[in-house]
């Protein structure tokens, strides 16, 4: 701890907001060099009616007033100070010390004390010196005196983050920072932050999550204990650009946690949903032909090229793919199960899992009661003859329609376990498994109105070869109402849609 005179003066110009304005124009006097300082390092010499300097000699010998520091202090006339150890000052034949004068202050928002100690350099110095954080040991070797709450300790830095404009920290000697309230600001003196420090407190425009981001770049979520701990600090709307591919409705959201001044790396990719898409206020969307974090892929059953991003697989058109800068296109083997615009999709070529599926699933099961009640206004009677099949039963289904319609038939009848849409609970057979009935008023009421309760006929007329299925009018599949109805009028099958073949 040698202080020297440059601190010195420093910490005498910042304890100015203690002292109030009188002190301000003596410190500032001693503060700023005069002009004649400069003068006379210039090479020119002084004019003989400068005064002399006067030599620096030693203007007193002071300790502090608390015991557990045993240093003696030695101060000079031009205010420099030089810490001595006891050994030190027994070697200087233990000259006489004087107890330094002090002032105990602590912020109003911290029991910490701090010491004010003056070393007296000239008669009547009361400039605060040097400021000294002291421990319980400290302040009981001096009786625990009773301090004096400031609004500003001298020494303290001011900061807030680049995340909020409005915000004030004060880091206090002790090392601690805290989150100025308004009162304690302007007790303070409103200072001006000293820094403005990277990062801060941001959230999306959608969300109510606060992340922080350090100085680093990293950035987490903090719970809301925490921000209400941190004193609830201004947070800012991270910047965001809101894209879309030319393949899909879906908007991304590429966010930007900044961690420095015009920060606009892309940090995270959201996808977002019609309510988070809504909660942001349904911003305009740009199209890009590349997402961060997204890659080209074709699987090894088909040829299609499919965007990926986040374990999403959309297909692309050739010149789309070109669009995109020709990226390179890695052949994946497909998921099981395999999900192509979030659709699930079974056929010959993309089975499931042995163990997969363990019933019909509840967004089928309500959409065919809402639509069975629709159809009986229409005088319709609508039943499920077969929903969930595991592949247990689809075994013993599939081996029953061999022996039935021999192996070929069986094959555009019948899907091999692991390959039927009824192990994923997502499909049903309705009324009669015969293409007569297809004919009939109830089936042509599902052709047309299944698609306003989420269902296809999945294996429609005509299209044999896309699904290598004969026709099966009872046989529904649930999509969702967007996609049903999406596929039923441009008279696509899953296949087309997705672009994915179904051969064994
Ligand atoms: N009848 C359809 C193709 C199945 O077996 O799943
Ligand atoms: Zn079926």
């Amino acid at each position: 701890m040698a202080l020297w005179g440059r601190r010195i003066r420093t910490v005498a110009l910042t304890a100015v907001l203690v002292m109030g304005a009188s002190a301000l124009q003596a410190s500032a006097a001693v503060a700023d060099p005069a002009p004649a300082v400069s003068a006379a390092a210039s090479p020119v010499p002084a004019p003989s009616a400068s005064p002399s300097p006067e030599p620096v000699t030693v203007y007193g010998y002071y300790r502090t007033p608390w015991t557990t520091d045993q240093s003696v202090y030695e101060v000079r006339t031009d205010g420099s100070v030089r810490r001595l150890s006891v050994a030190q000052w027994d070697r200087l034949g233990k000259p006489k010390r004087a107890v330094a004068p002090v002032s105990y202050v602590r912020a109003s928002w911290s029991r910490t004390v701090y010491g004010l100690l003056t070393w007296p350099h000239h008669k009547g110095d009361r400039a605060v010196d040097d400021v000294v954080t002291l421990d319980a040991a400290a302040l009981r070797s001096v009786g625990t005196p009773t301090s004096r709450v400031v609004g500003h300790v001298p020494t303290t830095r001011y900061s807030r983050y680049v995340s909020g404009p409005k915000d004030l920290y004060a880091r206090t000697p002790d090392g601690v920072r805290h989150l100025l309230t308004a009162r304690e600001r302007a007790a303070a003196g409103s200072p001006k932050p000293h820094d403005v420090v990277p990062g801060g407190y941001y959230r999306a425009k959608w969300s109510k999550n606060v992340h922080f981001v350090a100085a680093s770049g990293a950035q987490r979520v903090i719970s809301a204990a925490t921000y209400a701990a941190a004193g609830k600090p201004q947070v800012s709307i991270a910047p965001t650009v809101y894209a879309r591919t030319p393949w899909s409705s879906t908007v991304h959201a590429l966010i930007t946690w900044p961690h420095r001044p015009g920060d606009r790396s892309v940090d995270q990719v959201v996808r977002l949903t019609a309510a988070t898409y809504a909660a942001a206020g349904r911003p305009r969307t740009t199209t890009r032909y590349r997402i961060p974090g997204d890659s080209f892929v074709r699987l090894t059953v088909g040829d299609t090229v499919y965007h990926r991003l986040s374990g999403t697989l959309t297909p692309v058109t050739a010149s789309q793919w070109r669009a995109a800068g020709s990226p390179k296109v890695r052949s994946v083997r497909p998921a099981k199960p395999a999900h192509i615009r979030d659709i699930l999709i079974v056929n010959k070529s993309l089975p499931l899992p042995s163990s997969y599926g363990n019933g019909l699933r509840p967004e089928l099961t309500r959409a065919f009661s809402t639509m069975k009640a629709a159809a009986r206004k229409d005088g319709v009677s609508l039943t499920i003859i077969s929903g969930f099949r595991s592949y247990a039963t689809q075994k013993s289904v599939f081996a029953s329609k061999v022996r039935q319609h021999g192996r070929a038939a069986a094959e555009k009848r019948s899907a091999r376990p692991g390959h039927s849409e009824h192990q994923t609970g997502l499909a049903i057979d309705v009324n009669s498994i015969s293409q007569a009935w297809g004919e009939t008023k109830a089936g042509r009421w599902v052709a047309k109105h299944g698609p306003e309760y989420g269902f296809i006929v999945r294996y429609p007329k005509g299209k044999e070869k896309v699904t290598g299925y004969r026709w099966e009018p009872w046989h529904l599949r649930y999509v969702g109402t967007a996609v049903a109805k999406k596929l039923t009028s441009a008279k696509l099958t899953l296949e087309e849609y997705l672009r994915v073949p179904s051969r064994y």
